[in-house]
């Protein structure tokens, strides 16, 4: 062999347990899921693909107050609607190529076990306390209501429909005792106050081991800030128990307390774990060791880290076990710069995906975008398009496409004995190292660029040799096939870059190339003197008439949700609201509306819901504070024109003033949407 490629990297086997978070058991696998658990399996790929020991589990989280509720509305048990969902969550997984080592559920004998003992562990070590709560309860139901089941009235803005803990249009945290108007989602009645024992987990205690945690494992910069910040807070006592009816586990010295789903819920990574190690013959228990030296990563989405980083550590503390080793946290998937949305047709469902488009598309683009910290991550549908037409099928299988022919037809189908190349080989060869790194710290866009450079290279060797031309010259033959083979080795290298994100185009290629499936390392050794079969499109282009079919379609699902969901009809139908008293035109005149443009918009520090707009409204600049950041990515409204309340009273709220209004529409959360004038509007101009 004379490839001038380097000898494969000292590597010794490590052993890695790894998660992704585990979906809830009351609503569909949708694409923003799916970064998740394509981010890992990704990962999880990668590191078996080098030799390591690694496993990747899962489960469905099944347990809480929304699955009971939903459970009773179909009017099945909760273990019916968790067994359902257990399929069709594995279904969808499953079609997007992800490979769980096992996937399990938290209502398992496994993880009431692990509850109870972790559980038991803590309280005999004194981390638990009991204190007496008052808390919404719901007469008719006979049951306390979590906030997000109590709507009512903002006791700041007066705004109706709010949540029992926050309101959407202000911005503004409160408790559900402050609500005015308050009623039960549940039962529409008005809920009381009433007093329970509940228990905690005392959070503070772990509070100097967690700052030690904190130093020692794999965390970005960014979550190691936030949790600094936490720290510096102080840290809260954990609510752990709920009062039954509630679908979980009872607490074993407790009848009629049940642990809060949150408590199991990680917990069921370990019972997942555990049912595997049953089936492997894995010693669980030298896995969960405090001084074991294995790995334990988590990858979760930014809205779960206070649970991974604080509670869950400080519980395997004080229980005994290992803590993990890495906590990889990924930012929220937006559809065209804006949060998804079911009236938008961008809510999209896996299910869905599926049944429009390969799943190896998305594995790819979103490999192209995540890197390793926490900010969101778009699918802008046309750049989707654009990107996988253009780097799989018009870079990487164009490569193997353009030499394949010739090796067939003319030689047999038999690559050439030597490797006319070695310096490109070994140049691709070469790269393995870095594109590694990229892979392991979760730098996939780097990984993904790095690689299309590669087929750049190759294409560019292709053409520089133009195989198509030589063929006709019977002398040059020879020199047709040295390119050929050379060509057929740089797209096999390729491939096995590619082959943790592009499993099946892996497995295609394989095939085609006739080999063992591909390894790592297989990258420094060329193929050469071998017998490939005929060649196979490996992959086709996307139709943009998919993508269309696919947000049609997404639109009918949500449709069909509404329409056979009756209750929520019902509810739609409230939300439209009846309409006010009549004003006369005068009272009209009074309200000065404005084109204005946003030329920024900023989210707020310590607000969950508002963004900051600077509005251009022609002849001056406006301030202004918008509930509307549950609807839109920032950088999406940057730009765009919208109408504003141009007299309105100067309003000082807790982060600033705010000059004024925007208008919006929709019932809130994902669905509000921000007015915008015809073409040929410019800032300034009165809207009468
Ligand atoms: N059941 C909890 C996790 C318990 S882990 C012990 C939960 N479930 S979830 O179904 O709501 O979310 C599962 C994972 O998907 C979370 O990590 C969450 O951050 C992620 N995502 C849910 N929606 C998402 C997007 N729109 N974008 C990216 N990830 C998102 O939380
Ligand atoms: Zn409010």
């Amino acid at each position: 062999m004379n490839s001038g490629a380097n000898p494969p990297v000292e590597k010794k086997t490590r052993r890695i347990l790894m998660t992704s978070a585990l979906p809830y058991a009351n609503g569909p696998i949708h694409l923003g899921h799916m970064v998740e658990v394509i981010q890992a399996d990704i990962w999880a790929r990668f590191q078996k693909m080098r030799g390591h020991e690694c496993y990747y589990v899962c489960a469905e989280d099944a347990h809480g107050t929304p699955i009971m509720i939903r459970a009773r509305n179909e009017g099945i048990t909760p273990e019916q609607l968790i067994a359902r969902m257990y399929d069709e969550h594995r279904r969808d997984f499953t079609g997007f190529l992800v490979e769980h080592d096992n996937y399990h559920t938290t209502h398992s004998t496994e993880n009431r076990e692990l509850a109870t003992l972790i559980y038991e562990t803590l309280r005999d070590g004194g981390y638990i306390a009991r204190r007496t709560i008052r808390q919404a309860y719901d007469e008719k139901e006979g049951m306390f209501l979590p906030d997000r089941f109590i709507k009512g009235t903002c006791p700041r803005c007066g705004a109706d429909d709010q949540y029992g803990d926050n309101c959407e249009a202000c911005g503004a945290t409160y408790s559900p005792a402050d609500l005015k108007n308050p009623v039960s989602v549940i039962s529409g009645t008005t809920p009381v106050e009433r007093e329970s024992e509940h228990f905690f987990f005392t959070l503070d205690r772990f509070a100097d081991s967690l700052k030690a945690w904190m130093t020692q494992a794999g965390l970005h910069p960014a979550v190691r800030a936030k949790l600094e910040e936490w720290f510096e807070a102080g840290l809260q006592d954990w609510d752990i128990s709920r009062d039954a009816p509630y679908f979980g586990f009872e607490i074993p010295d407790a009848p009629g307390k049940f642990f809060y789903v949150w408590l199991d819920a990680p917990i069921g990574y370990l019972a997942s774990f555990k049912a595997l190690c049953a089936k492997r013959g894995l010693d669980f228990d030298e896995w969960l060791a405090p001084d074991s030296d294995t790995e334990m990563v988590h990858f979760i989405g930014k809205d779960i880290y206070y649970f991974h980083t604080l509670f869950w550590p400080a519980m395997l503390k004080g229980a005994g076990f290992r803590q993990p080793s890495g906590v990889f946290v990924h930012g929220f998937l937006t559809v065209n710069g804006a949060k998804m949305s079911k009236s938008r047709g961008t809510f999209i469902l896996a299910k869905t995906y599926l049944d429009h488009l390969d799943p190896e598309y998305l594995r790819y683009y979103f490999a192209g975008k995540l890197g390793p910290g926490v900010d969101d991550i778009d699918l802008n549908l046309e750049d989707f398009v654009a990107r996988v037409n253009a780097d799989l099928v018009g870079k990487v299988v164009n490569i193997a496409s353009r030499c394949a022919g010739f090796i067939n037809s003319r030689f047999d189908g038999k690559l050439a004995g030597v490797m006319k190349e070695p310096e490109l080989f070994a140049e691709f060869a070469t790269a393995a190292t870095g594109i590694a790194q990229a892979y392991e710290n979760r730098e996939y866009s780097r990984a993904m660029r790095d690689i299309m450079l590669l087929a750049d290279k190759a294409n560019q060797y292709i053409d520089a040799h133009k195989p198509w031309v030589l063929a006709k010259d019977p002398a040059r033959v020879t020199e047709v096939h040295d390119i050929c083979t050379v060509g057929l080795n740089l797209f096999r290298q390729l491939v096995v870059y590619l082959k943790p994100v592009l499993p099946k185009l892996a497995e295609r290629t394989e095939a085609f190339l006739q080999i063992e499936p591909l390894e790592w390392d297989d990258a420094q050794r060329p193929l050469l003197d071998h017998a490939i079969s005929a060649f196979k499109p490996l992959m086709t282009r996307i139709d943009p008439k998919q993508i269309d079919a696919l947000i049609e379609k997404t639109r009918e699902d949500v449709a069909k949700e509404n329409a056979t969901a009756g209750r929520k009809q019902a509810k739609a139908a409230q939300d439209v609201a009846p309409l006010a008293e009549t004003i006369s035109i005068d009272d009209f005149a009074r309200v000065d509306l404005r084109i204005a443009r946003i030329v920024k918009a900023e989210p707020v520090e310590g607000a969950d819901k508002l963004l900051r707009l600077t509005l251009d409204i022609g002849s001056e600049t406006r301030n202004v504070f918008a509930g509307i950041k549950s609807a839109y990515e920032p950088a999406a409204l940057e730009g765009r024109l919208t109408v504003m309340v141009a007299n309105l009273a100067p309003r000082k709220m807790r982060f600033g003033i705010s000059e004024g209004m925007v208008l919006a529409a929709g019932p809130g959360g994902k669905d509000i949407f921000i007015l915008e004038p015809d073409q040929g509007a410019q800032p300034g101009m009165r809207v009468k």
